[in-house]
């Protein structure tokens, strides 16, 4: 292992993501360091934000639609927790971007417990410093695609009680995954090892326009240009329309409002007009479980 290595006899407390360094591909885009760039961060290296630089180019408010969906995160968070939910399994996670789950969490129950899961080793490098240091959280460095190594992993195991309610968290992942990789068969597993009043927080990219919007040449010529950027980054990007997003949820009912922007979902501020919505490229919902 290199001296950048995690996972070692030195492990942090609360990271279980044991990997080298070396693992981490710095030739190539990768989406997390790329929304990183988005919100403004800077865990992000030249050839991720040379790609970031062309989606804004084809898709100048891409970062309009990140912070949109990082506050569909926060409310959908904040509205589990205030209904009595207290263990959160977050997958794709992210690079930790304040506030970050638990922090958001924990303002409405300081004891809310947070297993962050993300495939990428550089969120794993900041798991340490910035999501497990608070206690009652854990960082597994796993793949959403298979499900079942993050529901049989002991650091999930050791956080989360699976006889009691869980918020899964799925907020802009699942378009990382083709339709042959069964998104909807990976929440259904999820979802099965999961107690009634579990709830589901989703959102995922879309090319579909804003209702009574006509997708005009330029909508069109933006979302080529976007999806060829992340074809040549490490996932590429799976956009979804409504009617394919929906039946994700499978026996999670959704909850008022039903699937919709983001920004409408359970808004706490003014809510943009149609051009910002058909703009901000994230559906987001919510579902219970039983
Ligand atoms: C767009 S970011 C979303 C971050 C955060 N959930 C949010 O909405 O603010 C997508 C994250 O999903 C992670 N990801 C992509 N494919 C994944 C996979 N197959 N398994 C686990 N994480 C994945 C990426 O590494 C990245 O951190």
């Amino acid at each position: 292992m290199s001296e950048y290595s995690v996972g070692g006899p030195d492990l942090p407390a609360g990271i279980a993501a044991g990997f080298d360094a070396r693992d981490i591909d710095t030739s190539r885009p990768h989406p997390a360091r790329m929304y990183d760039y988005y919100l403004g961060g800077w865990d992000n290296y030249e050839v991720d934000r040379a790609a970031a630089e062309r989606v804004i180019e084809a898709h100048p408010q891409v970062r309009l639609s990140a912070r949109a969906n990082r506050a569909f995160l926060h409310r959908a968070v904040r509205d589990a927790v205030r209904d009595g939910i207290r263990q959160i399994i977050d997958i794709g996670t992210g690079i930790p971007t304040s506030p970050n789950t638990h922090e958001v969490a924990r303002e409405s129950h300081p004891g809310v417990r947070v297993a962050y899961v993300d495939n990428d080793p550089i969120v794993a490098t900041h798991a340490g410093a910035k999501l497990t240091n608070a206690g009652d959280a854990e960082f597994v460095l796993a793949d959403v695609r298979d499900p079942e190594s993050i529901l049989r992993h002991p650091a999930i195991r050791g956080i989360i009680d699976f006889d009691e309610p869980v918020a899964l968290l799925l907020v802009a992942v699942l378009h990382f995954v083709k339709d042959e990789e069964d998104p909807a068969g990976i929440v259904a597993t999820l979802g099965d090892a999961l107690p009634a009043g579990s709830r589901l927080v989703l959102s995922h990219a879309t090319g579909e326009p804003y209702e009574g919007y006509a997708p005009g040449r330029t909508d069109v010529e933006a979302r080529d240009g976007v999806l060829d950027v992340y074809k040549n980054a490490t996932a590429a990007l799976n956009l979804r329309g409504k009617a394919e997003i929906e039946p994700l949820f499978g026996e999670f009912a959704l909850l008022e409002p039903g699937l919709v922007r983001v920004p409408l979902w359970r808004p706490d501020g003014p809510v943009p007009g149609p051009e910002e919505l058909n703009n901000t490229i994230f559906y987001g919902g919510v579902g219970r479980k039983g």
